[in-house]
């Protein structure tokens, strides 16, 4: 059983969905208000761990009913919550989410979360002996990514990092990480001076940009490959990218090669947009290998 380490962010997600999404300055009758435990890596580890992974979070929560809630599902889910710690001074994440006109909007409220230091982490991934793969995102302070990134590369562990919400990464965290998997609009931020085309033929193999409904494009070192995405019809996105980015880093922990994996974690984030809320279409592993036989 492959074994991954995921350091990043816890939340409760609070979603209203609306038929119209509201302007600047305009009020809109909303049509139901629901909370779900959300955070990109609460989501990545519970995404993980339904596909079969044996799967350490690493975060905080605040001491609150949301941080309870967070933790209880995590646990539910089958993720090792051993390395989670709940603070006094500070809330637990939350996410507030707009869905509407067929996509989402969402405002991040860090809490916690921006409490996870490079030396909590470090301590973490220093006690997780035989890990396959470290997975991470940017709800956490930058300095953790970067230390993290740095401290994984000298010690062989490959690290996914998953760059959202963009933010500028620093030349050196991207060489520090073995995979970079930004969306359109991150792999932008991540590369302001270059085009999609160029920044793929600059990391073969390490950079995997994904276009939605389009699928998954990357650089063998030869040439720029796509994988496609697997047409259905989306309820809610929110979560795909968290179930692409679990099931991409599960399936190269088996040691599944780079289009096998993609091809598996596309199909898993293509399930995953078939129910409501970040992990409620999150597939089991049976429900994948099902659609790829
Ligand atoms: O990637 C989806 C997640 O982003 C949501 O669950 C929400 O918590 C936001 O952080």
């Amino acid at each position: 059983m492959s074994k991954i380490c995921v350091i990043g962010s816890c939340s409760m997600d609070l979603v209203v969905t609306s038929d119209i999404r509201p302007k600047a300055g305009e009020t809109v009758l909303g049509t139901a208000f629901k909370t779900v435990p959300g955070g990109k890596g609460a989501n990545q580890a519970v995404a993980a761990s339904r596909l079969g992974a044996n799967v350490y979070m690493v975060g905080k929560v605040g001491d609150d009913s949301y941080g309870k809630a967070i933790v209880d599902n995590l646990q539910a889910n089958g993720v090792n919550t051993e390395y989670m710690e709940t603070v006094t001074y500070k809330e637990s994440g939350t996410a507030h989410i707009v869905l509407a006109e067929g996509d989402n909007s969402i405002v991040v409220i860090k809490g916690a979360n921006d409490d996870i230091s490079p030396d909590y982490a470090k301590k973490a991934i220093a006690e997780l002996p035989s890990i396959d793969i470290v997975l991470i995102q940017q709800e956490i302070p930058e300095e953790t990514v970067e230390e993290v990134c740095r401290y994984c590369r000298a010690r062989h562990i490959p690290v996914m990092l998953n760059p959202a919400p963009a933010r500028p990464l620093k030349a050196a965290t991207i060489e520090d990480a073995a995979y970079v998997t930004p969306n359109e609009h991150e792999a932008s931020i991540l590369f302001p001076d270059r085009t999609k085309e160029e920044a793929l033929a600059d990391y073969p193999g390490k950079l995997f940009i994904t276009e939605g409904k389009k699928g998954v494009r990357y650089s063998d070192g030869a040439a720029e490959r796509l994988v496609p995405a697997f047409p259905v019809e989306a309820i809610d996105t929110t979560g795909a990218g968290d179930t692409f980015n679990a099931a991409f880093a599960v399936a190269l922990a088996e040691g599944q090669d780079i289009e096998q994996a993609l091809l598996f974690a596309n199909r898993a984030a293509s399930l995953s947009v078939q129910k409501f809320g970040a992990q409620g279409g999150m597939p089991s592993r049976e429900e994948v290998e099902e659609l790829l036989s």
